[in-house]
């Protein structure tokens, strides 16, 4: 029996989570899920908490969590995604936010030059500190004399740690992103971290690049970056431009970790998409590649790859959503993935 906590959230969460549970039943039969399908912004709307403490307790008895995506256009507070998101990662301390990207089909890639298209790397993202911490405050809010605090956080022990994950994972390389030109003390202890886990490490190759030449980069030979280590801020967006190198939104899954106990809460990058909301077209492969994820992080490697391989074959022969080329709804495109698994 494989517990796991099922947290299908809002918006489209609801109809590729469902995929995504259908198709991890497939592949691994002895999956129990314990299904939290009450939180959700409604719930947030009406009680001003959407995880309660007898929810988190539910989702920390599993053994991982599969969790499709928080966010509601009536929800304006920014304390309902950190009331469940935020809370599950500082909480359950899933420190690592282990982004893999690979492109998916030749079509898919925006870049003009095939030979530099094979984009195949991993954003390995501080997942419990930095400027999500929500350390800060406003002064005189809403007047002309308005100040905004938000300050990063970065600790030897919390970088350390998803630097160690980060080379250990590596199969060419490590490469740190940041931007220690212009964010001097937090720069300075991200470094001494990657020397120290490099020295570590000495089979793995070490690039270093500041942000904003690691975006021109990336876009320019992605297929040069094997693991990128970044800090939590710089990390989530850096994976939103690997995704889109890799086919956008729709395709892109992530693992929020804990190495040291276990625990994955493996989620789709994209949010709740309000506008694709029950239009049947939101793309399943997020979340199935979510659960596949998931097999991956249970040591399941063979079963995850069973998924992975489906996936790549609907995708190949156009069986999938519009945002993939195909012409396929959100449930016969996920059919047509179960069709698949051999
Ligand atoms: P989004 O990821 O929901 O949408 C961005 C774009 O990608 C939209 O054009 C959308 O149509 C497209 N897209 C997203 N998922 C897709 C899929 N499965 N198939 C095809 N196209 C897809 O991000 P956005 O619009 O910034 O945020 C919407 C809501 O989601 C907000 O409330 C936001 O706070 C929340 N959000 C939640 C996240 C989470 O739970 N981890 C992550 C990102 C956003
Ligand atoms: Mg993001």
């Amino acid at each position: 029996m494989w517990r796991i906590a099922v947290i299908p959230g809002d918006g489209i969460g609801p109809e590729v989570t469902t995929e995504a549970l259908r198709t991890l039943r497939e592949v691994a039969p002895d999956v129990e899920p314990d299904l939290l399908d009450h939180i959700n912004a409604d719930r947030f709307l009406a009680s001003g908490t959407a995880l309660s403490d007898q929810d988190f307790a539910r989702v920390q008895r599993c053994e991982g969590a599969l969790f499709g995506a928080v966010g509601d256009p009536r929800v304006t507070d920014p304390g309902y995604a950190r009331d469940v998101l935020l809370r599950l990662r500082f909480d359950l301390d899933l420190y690592v936010n282990h982004r893999p990207t690979r492109l998916l089909h030749d079509r898919l890639s925006p870049l003009r030059d095939p030979a530099r298209r094979a984009l195949d790397c991993m954003v390995v993202r501080e997942n419990t500190e930095g400027l999500y911490v929500g350390v800060g405050g406003a002064v005189r809010p809403g007047t002309v004399h308005e100040t905004a605090i938000d300050t990063e956080v970065s600790t030897y022990r919390g970088v350390s740690r998803a630097m160690e994950f980060a080379f250990a994972r590596a199969a060419r390389s490590v490469c740190l992103v940041d931007k220690a030109n212009a964010v001097p003390h937090n720069g300075s202890l991200w470094q001494r971290c990657f020397g120290e886990a490099a020295a570590r490490h000495p089979e793995v190759a070490t690039r270093h690049l500041y942000v904003d030449a690691a975006v021109m980069e990336l876009v320019r030979d992605p297929t040069e970056f094997d693991v990128i280590v970044a800090n939590n801020a710089h990390g989530d967006v850096l994976s939103d431009l690997t995704a889109q190198l890799a086919g956008g939104p729709g395709i892109a899954a992530s693992a929020n970790l804990n190495p040291r106990t276990g625990f994955a809460l493996c989620e789709p990058l994209h949010g709740s998409a309000p506008g694709l909301t029950g239009t049947g077209s939101a793309n399943p492969v997020a979340a199935v590649l979510s659960a596949a994820l998931l097999l991956d992080c249970a040591g399941r490697t063979e079963e995850a790859e069973t998924i992975r391989s489906a996936v790549r074959r609907t995708v190949a022969d156009l069986r999938c959503t519009p945002d993939l080329g195909g012409t396929l709804t959100t449930a016969q495109a996920a059919s047509a993935i179960r069709q698949a698994l051999v």
